[in-house]
């Protein structure tokens, strides 16, 4: 199973600005989870607080057991191995072939030998779509092939945490599905625990177990799937759906009095920016067929049914209408999405963990 990340209280500054607070949440192990936030809220700052390359102000951050805000330079080194990063600038050598690039980690964290990386570094380069492209150097390929050979040298070592930073950035629609998919089959092989940072709606609807978003220098939200999915906070309404409408806007977050006058204009027909409104639940993609089934999905069911009375409801609607009538009946829950809440939910689901 990968590993869980839990974090407490973190808060980060740099100088007098504080960049995020009090962010507390649980990457549940070997399940994808996916943070959004409008760009300048701390993403970034965010997944190298999770490795130790950031180190926070408050607040603890434990990989595995280890706390990386406070362990030593020597127990930072092994936590690290756990992680394969996906940097937002993709973060290649650009002096060394897409090939020594990727055999990077192996070369400095394994024994192993020649051979047995050019069989890993060319089944990666297979994996991202990048055959053939071994000896290219990274100022020779386009953005989207530096993005995917910068993802084929974060799962090289077959991570038992994975944190990606925008890994849809600079690839067209069709990779973006693919590099999806890829993110599901790798996690139904390797059962490995996912953080991926993005801006691209389809892929936060139809990819993560996990859904999060950090705003206005805290973490709005974060829990399952259908939570945010469902939610009607105006923030969250407003960056899935792409609209200037709302309270985020070009630079710095809107005050009352803008978001006001905006109001006014798109109320008289100006275009607000955004086409269809993005509603409800799209069914999760699921890992190629032929893969097993990933281990993280059926646990995140289990986990997910326990905390089933503590959620909003039209979450909890969401939920229920995903299970299956076999899925009801072991989970003791009967309700018909939409009817009035299962009040005895809890006790039964608890049987079954
Ligand atoms: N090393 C640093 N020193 C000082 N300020 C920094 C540093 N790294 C990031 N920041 C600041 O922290 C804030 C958050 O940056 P970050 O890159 O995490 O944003 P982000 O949410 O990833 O944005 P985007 O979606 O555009 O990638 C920005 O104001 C940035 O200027
Ligand atoms: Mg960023």
């Amino acid at each position: 199973m990968g590993a869980e990340v839990v974090v407490e209280g973190l808060t980060k500054s740099f100088g007098r600005q504080t960049i995020w607070r009090d962010v507390t949440l649980t990457l549940p192990p070997g399940e994808v989870s996916v943070l959004l936030g409008p760009s300048g809220t701390g993403k970034s700052v965010f997944l190298k607080s999770l490795i130790g390359l950031l180190k926070p102000d408050r607040g603890r951050c434990v990989v595995d057991g280890v706390d990386v805000v406070t362990c030593s330079e020597h127990r930072l080194y092994e936590v690290r191995k756990l992680f394969g990063v996906l940097f937002q600038d993709g973060a290649l050598f650009g002096s060394m072939t897409l090939f020594d690039n990727i055999a990077f980690p192996l070369r400095e964290h394994t024994r192993k030998s020649e051979t047995e990386i050019r069989r890993i570094v060319h089944e990666k380069l297979e994996l991202t779509g990048l055959a053939g492209a071994d000896r290219k150097l990274p100022g020779e390929i386009s953005g989207g092939m530096r993005k995917r050979a910068g993802l084929a040298r974060a799962l090289v070592l077959d991570p038992q945490i994975v944190l990606v930073d925008e890994p849809d950035s600079g690839l067209d629609p069709v990779r973006t599905s693919y590099i999806s998919q890829l993110f599901l089959d790798v996690n139904a092989r390797s059962d490995a625990t996912f953080l991926i940072v993005t801006h691209n709606i389809n892929l936060a609807r139809t990819v993560p177990d996990n859904l999060g978003m950090l705003f206005r220098r805290e973490l709005v939200l974060f829990g399952p799937r259908e939570v945010l999915l469902t939610s009607e906070e105006p923030v969250v309404r407003q960056f899935l759906n792409g609209r200037m409408d709302g309270p985020i806007g070009m630079s710095e977050e809107k005050d009352s009095a803008t978001m006001a006058a905006e109001r006014a204009k798109f109320a008289a027909g100006h275009h607000d920016g955004g086409v269809e409104e993005v509603v409800g639940i799209p069914p999760q993609m699921q890992p190629a067929p032929g893969l097993p089934p990933r281990p993280g999905e059926a646990r995140r069911k289990d986990r997910v049914l326990r905390l089933l009375p503590t959620l909003p409801e039209a979450a909890q609607d969401g939920i229920l209408a995903s299970l299956t009538p076999e899925e009801r009946r072991r989970y003791g829950v009967d309700r018909v999405p939409g009817s009035d809440r299962v009040d005895h939910g809890r006790h039964r689901v608890e049987e079954v963990s």
